[in-house]
């Protein structure tokens, strides 16, 4: 007897310690909160994770320079480094996804980013952190975390619809963020950027307006020639970089686009018309490429809530998620 029931208690056992252990993987996914999750599948998505790095925009170059406000500037804000006095930067220029060592070209390198490090008086400071394209795909935290689950889920093999099929199907602003072109830039300094999320800005009349951040290169905006892709060497992007800031100086503009009444300040998948009126802040002008840079560049942590005094949040849902999530990656870097 006793022949035929070992065997089945062990079966009996194997079974519930399985769905046991089904049970509580389920269980600490649901304690995950939604962007440590995020930061999970972005590092999933790199064949992370790569100790040192960024979960997402893992490769990038730091350079320095100088910000200097234009007289416009005040008359949006009373934030410290937007009045006279020219203030200290740190940049650092990226490109998308946690793969350390992603190719410049790559299509999955866009969107770029560029994060900007305003210093200010007695060490404090505040940041912009931006990217390449004029809108996210989704609205909140919980779509972006289904958007980049889908696109795991989807194989080479997979039937169609394929679940990024249905997703972008299901989201049409995630389907035009798809859709936006992807050139690789001649340079960062040949890029615009976008603030995406909006911001409340208070003057000294404590008068407010709602607005996004645009970041222009004075360069103008030049993609790579068809030709010139096929040729391009992998790290094309921060290598023209350090030639550019040892013969000259690289700048931007900086603005910020304002709402209209009726205009949605919570969405950064709704794009503003263009006829909206800009505020020029000031110019950005990068000088060097510190050399120090890997070192400050693997220490430093931006973060698009790193504020001051005449610049606060929108109550957009994707803006006010993501200092946790940077969080969870400088933890883990
Ligand atoms: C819920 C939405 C988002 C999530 C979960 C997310 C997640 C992340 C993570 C985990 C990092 C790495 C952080 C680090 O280790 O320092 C990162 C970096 C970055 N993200 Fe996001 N992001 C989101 C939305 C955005 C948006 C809306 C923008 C721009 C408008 C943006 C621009 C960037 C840039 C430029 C970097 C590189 C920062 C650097 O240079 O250190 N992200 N993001």
């Amino acid at each position: 007897m006793s022949k035929f029931i070992t065997p089945l208690v062990i079966g009996l056992l194997v079974l519930v310690s399985a769905s046991k252990a089904q049970a509580e993987d389920v269980q600490a996914k649901e304690a995950k909160s939604v962007v440590e999750q995020i930061v999970d599948v972005q590092t999933k998505i790199a064949g992370g994770p790569h100790k040192g790095f960024r979960a997402n925009h893992a490769k990038g170059i730091v350079a320095t320079g100088v910000f200097t406000p234009a007289a416009s500037a005040a008359s949006l804000t009373n934030a410290a480094h937007l009045q006279k006095t020219p203030s200290e930067v740190i940049v650092r220029f990226s490109n998308a996804t946690g793969i350390p060592t992603i190719a410049d070209v790559s299509p999955k390198a866009n969107p770029r980013g560029i994060s900007i490090r305003f210093k200010l008086p007695d060490n404090q400071f505040t940041d912009i952190v931006s990217l390449s394209v004029n809108r996210f795909p989704v609205a909140t935290p919980e779509a972006f975390l289904a958007f980049l689950q889908a696109n795991v889920a989807t194989k080479a093999d997979s039937p169609k619809p394929t679940p990024i099929e249905q997703f972008l199907e299901a989201n049409p602003s995630a389907k035009a963020f798809v859709k936006l072109p992807k050139p690789a830039p001649a340079s960062y300094a040949n890029q615009s950027y976008f603030g995406l999320n909006a911001f409340k800005f208070t003057n000294a009349k404590a008068e407010t307006r709602y607005g996004r951040y645009q970041i222009t290169p004075l360069a103008g905006n030049i993609a790579l020639e068809e030709s010139q892709v096929v040729g391009a060497a992998p790290n094309y992007l921060s290598e023209e970089l350090a030639t550019r800031l040892k013969q000259g100086e690289a700048s931007f503009r900086i603005s910020v686009q304002l709402a209209n009444e009726g205009d949605n300040i919570n969405d950064p998948t709704a794009v503003w018309p263009d006829d909206r009126t800009q505020v020029e802040l000031g110019t950005l002008t990068l000088k060097a490429i510190p050399a120090d840079g890997k070192n400050l560049e693997q220490k430093i942590a931006f973060n698009p809530l790193n504020l001051v005094d005449g610049i606060a949040p929108s109550e957009d849902k994707i803006l006010l998620a993501r200092p946790a999530a940077y969080a969870v990656s400088v933890s883990r870097r």
